[in-house]
């Protein structure tokens, strides 16, 4: 599985964290930056995992900020993307199971670094639901 990460200069540490210990589960990773903790606006990241994503560059995308809320308003802007802002493994069980979430975004800032990565493999180890769970999506996505 191939997953794109982004982060603004909030999530820059959880970010690379995050990749190494991905890269040693065996996922491949697009890091789309940044790539240092100098100051980037969050919308400029979330807008490029996004539309790599949707390109079918990755399969999907993790963003960090420093709470996680900015970069889920602004990958949800972009078309095709449904980004699920996760605070807890519950949540990001449903993300993927019940809202076929392609992008989850966490707070660097909000979350220990422990919980974040529990988040993650929670929603990476998940499947679609599908069924009635796909109508509704499918109605998410013919909105605009
Ligand atoms: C940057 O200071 C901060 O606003 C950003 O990381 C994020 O929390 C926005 O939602």
């Amino acid at each position: 599985m191939r997953i794109a990460l982004g982060s603004d200069h909030g999530g820059f540490e959880y970010k690379e964290i995050i990749k190494e210990r991905l890269i040693n589960a065996g996922y491949e990773i697009v890091d789309i930056g940044v790539l240092s903790n100098q100051a980037v606006d969050y919308p400029d990241i979330a807008v490029e995992v996004s539309n790599t994503v949707v390109a079918g560059d990755a399969d999907c995308g993790i963003l960090f900020c420093g709470t996680g809320i900015g970069m889920s308003i602004a990958a949800n802007k972009v078309k095709g993307i449904r980004a699920a802002l996760c605070t807890d493994t519950f949540s990001a069980r449903m993300a993927k199971q019940h809202n076929n979430a392609n992008i989850i975004t966490l707070g660097a800032r909000t979350l220990g670094i422990e919980l974040a990565y529990e988040i993650i493999t929670a929603y990476l180890s998940e499947e679609f639901l599908g069924d009635r769970h796909l109508r509704r999506v499918n109605k998410i996505d013919a909105i605009c």
